[in-house]
């Protein structure tokens, strides 16, 4: 919440910096943001539907989005930059992926959250630390600080990494039968670094990441999932600070 600046910034008699207008998200009382991630072809997309209808089955208010996308803003930059027809320079892409996130943030994930729905993302901000961080080598820091200014204070509560192999990944793209957008037309070594920019991150975040293994059968990957989120969807734990 910002405390009541909003119009005294736009008339110049906000004296506090504009910085605390990123603050929309009120941290008391919400619902839970549940992100999923991993390399193409790992299952997000089958585990996010498959949740999402687990959820809702026990009760609660769910909701599923996806990245980039979510909000027709941000829909439109999907369209953007997956088109293989186009040269995005990489700080160009960063820039696109967290406008399309900082979009999504303030018409969609802040006011559902704020109501009290548990969230399911497909793809948040660890998606660009990997593919724009790692893989194209503009730096995990420098990009999570451009993502710091897109999301506001934002974090995922729990995100789920399908962990798969970058050769599995892809068979499973081939078996698909679509053709690749621009992001899946890249070499072997940029979904090695992608994976191995996921486990990094999974190290360093072990409490809020939690992997799992995608190369199970999907309902097997689904029972894995629900546990990973048992304290989370527990009635009690959905009111926290
Ligand atoms: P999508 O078709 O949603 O892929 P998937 O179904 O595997 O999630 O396309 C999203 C593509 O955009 C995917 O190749 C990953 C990439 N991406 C980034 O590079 N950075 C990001 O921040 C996000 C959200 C996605």
């Amino acid at each position: 919440m910002t405390g009541g600046c909003h119009g005294a910034h736009r008339r110049g008699e906000c004296k506090r910096p504009p910085d605390a207008a990123l603050a929309t998200v009120p941290s008391v009382a919400r619902g839970s943001l549940i992100t999923i991630e991993g390399l193409d072809g790992a299952g997000k997309s089958t585990l996010a539907r498959a949740l999402a209808e687990a959820i809702a089955a026990r009760g609660q208010r769910v909701e599923l989005l996806r990245e980039p996308g979510g909000v027709d803003v941000s829909e439109r930059i999907r369209a953007l930059v997956k088109d293989p027809a186009l040269a995005v320079a990489p700080r160009a892409e960063a820039l696109l992926y967290a406008a399309a996130r900082a979009q999504l943030v303030d018409e969609r994930l802040a006011p559902l959250l704020g109501d009290g729905a548990i969230v399911l993302l497909d793809r948040y901000v660890d998606s660009s630390l990997a593919y724009q961080g790692a893989a194209r080598g503009l730096g995990v820091e420098r990009v999570r600080a451009i993502n710091r200014f897109a999301t506001g204070p934002l974090q995922p509560d729990r995100t789920l990494l399908l962990r798969i192999t970058p050769a599995a990944g892809r068979a499973r793209q081939v078996q698909r039968a679509e053709s690749p957008d621009r992001l899946e037309s890249e070499d072997e070594s940029f979904f090695a670094r992608i994976a191995a920019a996921y486990d990094e991150l999974a190290r360093s975040e072990p409490e809020r990441i939690r992997v799992l293994d995608a190369s199970l059968a999907p309902e097997r990957v689904l029972a894995d999932a629900l546990a990973e989120l048992d304290d989370l969807l527990a009635p009690t734990g959905r009111t926290r600070s």
